[in-house]
């Protein structure tokens, strides 16, 4: 493969506005991590009154937003967190990002005027106070558009034919159906809107003092583009709202050159005037990048305030449960998803309830507790779920008979409550066995290749030994758990190397004969678990995923 350095003396830096924070990696010309920053949305800009990031609106059922300014102001207080650790940002020759998938951002007609014309003297915040037409973005969590989604399906002849033509059926996070709620509830709003940006165009926009493309990964999550052609589809764009195109813009692959970086950033905070900033997308697809998948039965279990399961594909299966997306960094490929939203933040209730709001107490359960929780089940859902589809609501079974060497044909029966320690564990591995079975209907290979986990919980070690003996394949871990920003770190220098020699080149080149010497190495944290009790979990997964099914007909939709 070509050689593909970079300047010697050259940075990269990478954000990731996700829902609890805003974070920053810097990269070497080496692919070693430079420096990084965080600010804690909660703790750090607490006059947005945000909890985990997030208003949950108790009058609107299932509306969950986050303030869009808010996000416009850890913008600037980043930044100012990495010139007082002496970062020089003048050596910086491209940034680029990541951003929760799927939240929607309304800028108000003039807003480009405001974004071109940005003052150095002032911060972000009071310039742009008035540049949204919709003050909060709803974002990944909100599920308040079950409504617009059996619309938009229904418009173009059902759910399947939705996900053949954008890659996914109809979900309530998903842009399109959030567009069509504005239009629908607020139509004055909708049509003072001059663009809508992804919180990822959105924050690109920020940097370039313009409103910045769409790009296609993060395009993909909105069910407006089509994911063969790779451009709006029509027949989306009106199911959803009308003269929608218009306020989308353009769309353009990840590694594009969204602008120069604006003059507000070299007069404030020194970058220099010709540092690019490369199209920002998706957090998960900048993982994908971060985590260097290059192999189909890659799979990457992402452990954050959402849990998400990824690999590669090159083929495009249209599916009711998982997610399709054009690879970010290979514009062949395609990117598979499973997406939670009951992750961190469950696993943490049942930490609080049970476990003396420890983790440690919570890892000494999982350790006294045995595989199989002696065929204790449990299904938690504090929010609404995204797969399967299922409201808030705990369910508790217990399989009758059960011994551990058989599992065919028993039945459960419902209970109450477990004790804490089964509780624990039968959130835990009730979470990896979803993972599995979901992740081997969407065609990812068991066991897999093996499983490179990240986000915040990937630090816990217990959970990850259960990964291991529930999925029969060697784990492994990255240096440090925030591999979005790192992905998009990565994806600045990849993106300014693509632009430098004019034409697409593959990532690989970046690390493929170093991987070891950059920070983008991965070890193995815990190896492949014993393959009788990987079996055994196989045949729990089954009974699982009936149970599941039976809940579906009750209580969700199918
Ligand atoms: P985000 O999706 O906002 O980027 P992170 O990937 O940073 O989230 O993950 C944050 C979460 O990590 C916290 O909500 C916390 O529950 C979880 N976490 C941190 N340490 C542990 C641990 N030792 N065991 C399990 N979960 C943990
Ligand atoms: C992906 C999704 C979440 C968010 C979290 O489809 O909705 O993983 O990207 O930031």
């Amino acid at each position: 493969m070509e050689n593909c350095s970079l300047p010697q003396d050259a940075l990269f830096l990478g954000f990731d506005c996700s829902t609890q924070s805003l974070k920053a990696t810097v990269l070497d010309a080496n692919l070693k991590i430079y420096a990084t920053a965080v600010v804690n949305f909660d703790s750090e800009l607490p006059h947005y009154k945000t909890k985990d990031g997030v208003y949950r609106d108790l009058l609107v059922n299932g509306r969950i937003v986050s303030p869009t300014l808010m996000w416009v102001e850890a913008l600037d207080l980043i930044i100012q967190r990495l010139e007082m650790s002496k970062l020089d940002f003048g050596k910086i020759i491209a940034v680029s990002g990541s951003a929760q998938q799927h939240g929607s951002v309304y800028w108000k007609r003039g807003s480009s005027v405001v974004l071109a014309s940005l003052d150095s003297k002032k911060a972000l915040v009071e310039q742009l106070g008035d540049a949204f037409s919709v003050k909060e973005s709803p974002i990944w969590m909100d599920c308040s558009t079950t409504e617009q989604c059996r619309a938009i399906e229904e418009a173009v002849g059902g759910a399947l034919e939705l996900s053949k033509l954008t890659g996914s059926c109809a979900h309530e996070r998903y842009a399109g159906p959030q567009i069509r709620k504005v239009f629908e509830t607020q139509p004055e709003v909708y049509k003072n809107t001059e663009r809508i940006s992804l919180v990822s165009s959105f924050m690109a926009s920020l940097l370039i003092g313009g409103h910045a493309c769409i790009d296609h990964t993060d395009g993909a999550g909105m069910n407006l583009m089509d994911i063969k052609l790779r451009a709006w589809s029509k027949k989306a764009l009106e199911a959803t709202a009308p003269d929608l195109e218009e306020k989308l813009g353009n769309l353009a692959p990840a590694h594009a050159v969204a602008g120069l970086i604006s003059n507000y950033y070299v007069e404030r905070y020194h970058f220099k005037s010709t540092c690019l900033v490369v199209e920002w997308s998706g957090d998960n697809p900048n993982s994908l990048a971060g985590l260097t998948l290059n192999a189909p039965g890659d799979l990457a279990i992402s452990l954050g305030t959402s849990d998400t399961v990824f690999g590669i594909s090159n083929d495009h299966k249209p599916s009711l449960q998982g997610h399709i997306f054009p690879d970010p960094v290979d514009a062949e490929d395609y990117m598979v998803m499973l997406v939670y939203k009951n992750g961190s933040l469950t696993r943490e209730d049942i930490r609080n309830r049970c476990a003396n709001k420890s983790w440690e107490v919570f890892n000494t359960y999982l350790q006294q507790t045995p595989p199989l929780n002696g065929g204790k089940l449990g299904f938690y859902y504090k929010e609404h779920e995204i797969l399967p589809p299922l409201p808030v609501g705990e369910h508790r079974y217990v399989l009758e008979n059960f011994e551990n060497d058989s599992l065919c044909g028993l039945r459960e029966r419902t209970v109450n409550e477990f004790d804490a320690p089964s509780e624990v564990r039968a959130i835990i591995e009730g979470q990896l066995l979803s993972m599995r079975a979901h992740a081997e209907k969407i065609g990812m290979p068991s066991p897999p290749r093996r499983i490179i986990a990240t986000g915040g919980a990937s630090s816990n070690k217990c959970i990850l030994s259960l990964m291991a003996s529930i999925f029969g394949c060697n784990i492994y871990t990255v240096q440090r758990p925030d591999s979005a920003s790192l992905g998009a770190a990565l994806r600045a220098a990849h993106g300014w190397l693509c632009h430098e020699r004019g034409a697409f080149v593959p990532i690989e080149c970046m690390y493929m004969d170093k991987l070891e010497q950059t920070s983008l190495s991965c070890k193995l944290a815990v190896p492949a678990g014993d393959q009788e009790l990987v079996a055994k979990y196989s045949l729990l997964m089954k009974k699982r995923a009936e149970i599941e099914n039976d809940l579906v007909q009750k209580l969700g939709r199918t």
